[in-house]
């Protein structure tokens, strides 16, 4: 697909050597800027690319405005067109978050919130499946380092890292709105946290993992299934980039109806320990980017989904440079996902809470 303006061979040149994180805000996207439960009469505050954003309830209802409740009248006069001049911003429920819009809001539509769909629409995930995560580097280098899969045995080796296999393949889907990896594994030797947690007996598993980017938003959804085993538990990872030094992640698990307790139970506690594995090697690397540094991007065979990822998200800085904002029809976050993903099993959250 080629949009006017710049050819994609230009952009492509220019989106390995001229890569500049941090430097331009996409916009008309949907953000999870907090778990529903965290919404109540006293305000809280986001940030959504350095844009405020106050959250509240008003007699039950969920309220999101770009000043606190008890100034927004006196203040309307200030509102940005991100409120398109009212102060108070598009806002939706779904998967126990809370949504706001970051651009036009006359371009706001449900059917561009990204479809999670491993977690229920309407539900809450209980406590142990969900948390949150302020990292100190810009939404880019996250999704950068979710598309480098070299660095799990590296960084996170204790928690989930992989042995011998009898191979290791990794494939990249891209559109004009998302980044899909897939890696397929085989005849994996079996992982300590399979023995421990699901209670995996066999000598090796074959191991089929996706990791799917909403490019606007960075919002993602990440699946590993292991064959044999009983263990499913996709999490998604709402995104929310405050600054060019500081990203919030919402996120939650969703354990399948037939994933051991011990399982749905532990495999959380390891997202802290694994996002700060993270956050001490991008906080260092964020500064790098604040000024161009001349120097020539060195990637390597390894890179081809952080390179795609660079160019796809190129392509669409240059689009709403050009003043387009638009979707694709086809590539609407909101799309049907679940075969996409190929999960295994049904999804109907343990002990969730309306929402
Ligand atoms: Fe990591």
């Amino acid at each position: 697909m080629t949009f006017a303006g710049a050819s994609d061979r230009d952009i492509r040149a220019r989106a390995i050597n001229d890569w500049r994180p941090g430097t331009f805000a996409l916009r008309d996207a949907w953000f999870a800027v907090a778990h529903l439960p965290q919404v109540g009469e006293a305000p809280i505050r986001r940030m959504i690319h350095s844009q405020p954003c106050y959250l509240w309830r008003e007699n039950g209802e969920v309220r999101a405005a770009e000043f606190p409740p008890s100034q927004l009248s006196a203040r309307r006069a200030e509102a940005t067109a991100f409120t398109g001049g009212a102060g108070t911003y598009p806002v939706e429920l779904a998967y126990g978050f809370v949504w706001i819009w970051y651009g036009d809001p006359r371009n706001a539509s449900i059917e561009l919130i990204p479809n999670v769909p491993f977690l229920p629409r309407n539900r809450v995930a209980p406590d142990y499946l969900r948390g949150s995560y302020y990292y100190g580097a810009t939404h880019e280098l996250i999704s950068e380092n979710a598309l480098d899969l070299t660095h799990i045995n590296f960084i996170h080796r204790a928690a989930a890292g992989f042995d011998k296999s009898a191979s290791d393949d990794v494939r990249v889907v891209s559109t004009s709105e998302s980044i899909t990896m897939i890696r397929e594994v085989k005849q994996l030797a079996v992982p300590d946290f399979q023995r421990r947690l699901a209670a995996v007996t066999a000598d090796h598993q074959d191991l089929y993992q996706i990791t799917h980017i909403f490019l606007r938003s960075s919002s993602s959804l990440l699946y590993s299934r292991f064959e044999p085993g009983d263990a499913s538990m996709p999490l998604f990872q709402g995104i929310v980039p405050e600054s060019r030094g500081r990203t919030l992640l919402n996120y939650a698990y969703s354990p399948s109806d037939a994933t051991p307790i011990a399982y749905s139970r532990e495999w959380p506690r390891q997202a802290p320990v694994v996002a700060d594995q993270d956050d001490g090697i991008l906080w260092p690397q964020n500064p790098r980017y604040g000024e161009p540094s001349g120097a020539t991007d060195r990637h390597t065979r390894f890179d081809a989904a952080g390179v795609e990822y660079r160019f796809r998200m190129s392509q669409l800085i240059e689009r709403q440079r050009d003043g387009d904002f638009s979707y694709l029809p086809e590539d609407r976050p909101g799309n049907e996902l679940s075969g996409h993903l190929g999960l295994r099993g049904t999804f109907s959250m343990p002990d969730g809470t309306p929402g």
